[in-house]
């Protein structure tokens, strides 16, 4: 394992769920460890602590005081808070969503640490580029000396067949406050200031030009060249006899009848985003369905649901949804491997998480590989 920084790399997981941050590091090869994660939902918890072995603080984010973070002297930052108040579910209500509040306390807390971390990746839903909190997030790290770059990215941008376009922040603070400032009235501090304050405007005024939309980013490798994407037919059970409880019933099939199906067979190309909402009745809108009969019939079954009933439709699996995600997924409960000496930690859901549960936390997740590639950039790469 590598890392370019002199000391460890030390994280904290923000609105951890099921882990996805952790192993983005753990296959980002940079050398370093989750000192502590926090999440509320006792459901993630217990899918966590049963692959990590360690359960993470279920105090609400919005509640931490300075202590709760100072105490793990962790350089690093991993957030992935709320979408819902960036999205039209969430009415848009950006900064003034009580679900927001966990991130603007966390950006609250920030400038008063003891320990300010060196590096920070966060992740949203696309539209947070454009809300209120993406203006304090940006200013409040700008100010405390962090160069930011933020990216619109999707995994079929990294050769992975599934669309899941997602914000990225990542920063690096290469402007840190120099040790020998101790006054904040001095001549030096108001300068250092006044430097961060200028970088930040200049930023801002960019608005949405700041963010990146190709990977790897403009001067840090060829983005000229088209990806190949990975067969879907490599991410799916093709067991004839697939768990019957992941057909889709016929009932909520034939009540959609003037929506169009996202049907896919293990031939397509792609797949859409898998959201919390997936293997429920909410056929439309939450991931695709994979078409398991008469393969050489295409359909929507706009306007004749009907048709669609001989297509032996059925969601994706959590497990494939995992690999898609590109968790390393097992079905062995809790499988830890030491390699050289560091622990790998693979993703197993316990018995007591139904499978409705279990698409659900991963319909919250997120891409492993897209963050693995991200913090690989913001810890040991370049930004521009
Ligand atoms: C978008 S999900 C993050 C999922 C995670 N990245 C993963 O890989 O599963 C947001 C998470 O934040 C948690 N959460 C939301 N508000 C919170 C708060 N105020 N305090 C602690 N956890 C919170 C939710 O329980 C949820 O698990």
């Amino acid at each position: 394992m590598e890392s370019g920084s002199d000391s460890p790399i030390v994280c904290l997981e923000f609105f951890s769920g099921i882990g996805g941050l952790h192993y983005g590091l753990q296959q980002s090869g940079v050398a370093g460890r989750v000192a502590m994660s926090f999440d509320m939902n006792e459901h993630a918890n217990t899918v966590y602590e049963h692959n990590f072995g360690q359960r993470p603080n279920n105090k609400a984010i919005d509640y931490l005081e300075l202590q709760d973070i100072d105490r793990h002297r962790a350089n690093c930052w991993l957030l992935s808070p709320p979408c819902q108040p960036y999205t039209r579910g969430g009415k848009y209500l950006d900064d003034q969503d009580p679900r927001a509040r966990g991130l603007l306390h966390l950006l609250a807390l920030l400038p008063q640490l003891k320990t300010i971390p060196d590096y920070i990746l966060l992740e949203n839903v696309m539209n947070f580029e454009n809300s209120r909190s993406r203006g304090i997030l940006v200013r409040t790290l700008g100010l405390l000396g962090f160069r930011v770059q933020e990216f619109l990215l999707s995994p079929v941008q990294f050769g992975i067949p599934n669309h899941r376009l997602r914000y990225f922040l990542v920063a690096r603070r290469e402007w840190s406050r120099p040790a020998s400032i101790s006054d904040g009235e001095s001549k030096e501090f108001l300068e250092w200031s006044a430097a961060n304050e200028q970088r930040t405007d200049v930023y801002l005024q960019q608005g949405r030009d700041a963010v990146c939309t190709t990977w790897p980013p403009p001067g840090t490798g060829d983005s000229s060249s088209a990806v190949c994407l990975a067969p879907l037919a490599s991410y799916i059970d093709t067991e004839p006899n697939a768990d019957p409880s992941l057909l889709v019933p016929s009932e909520h099939i034939l009540k959609r009848r003037n929506l169009e199906f996202d049907i896919v067979r293990s031939s397509s190309q792609t797949t859409s985003t898998f959201t919390k909402g997936y293997g429920s009745r909410h056929l439309i809108g939450s991931g695709s369905l994979l078409q398991t009969a008469q393969l050489d019939v295409v359909e929507t079954g706009f306007g004749s649901p009907e048709k669609l009933l001989p297509l032996g439709l059925r969601f994706f699996s959590p497990r494939e949804v995992a690999l898609l995600h590109h968790f390393p997924y097992t079905n062995y409960s809790s499988d830890r491997q030491a390699v050289n000496g560091n622990q790998t930690y693979s993703l197993s859901f316990p018995p007591s998480t139904s499978q409705r549960q279990q698409l659900q936390l991963l319909g919250n997740s997120l891409n492993v590989q897209v963050v693995a590639d991200l913090i690989r950039h913001v810890l040991i790469g370049t930004i521009r």
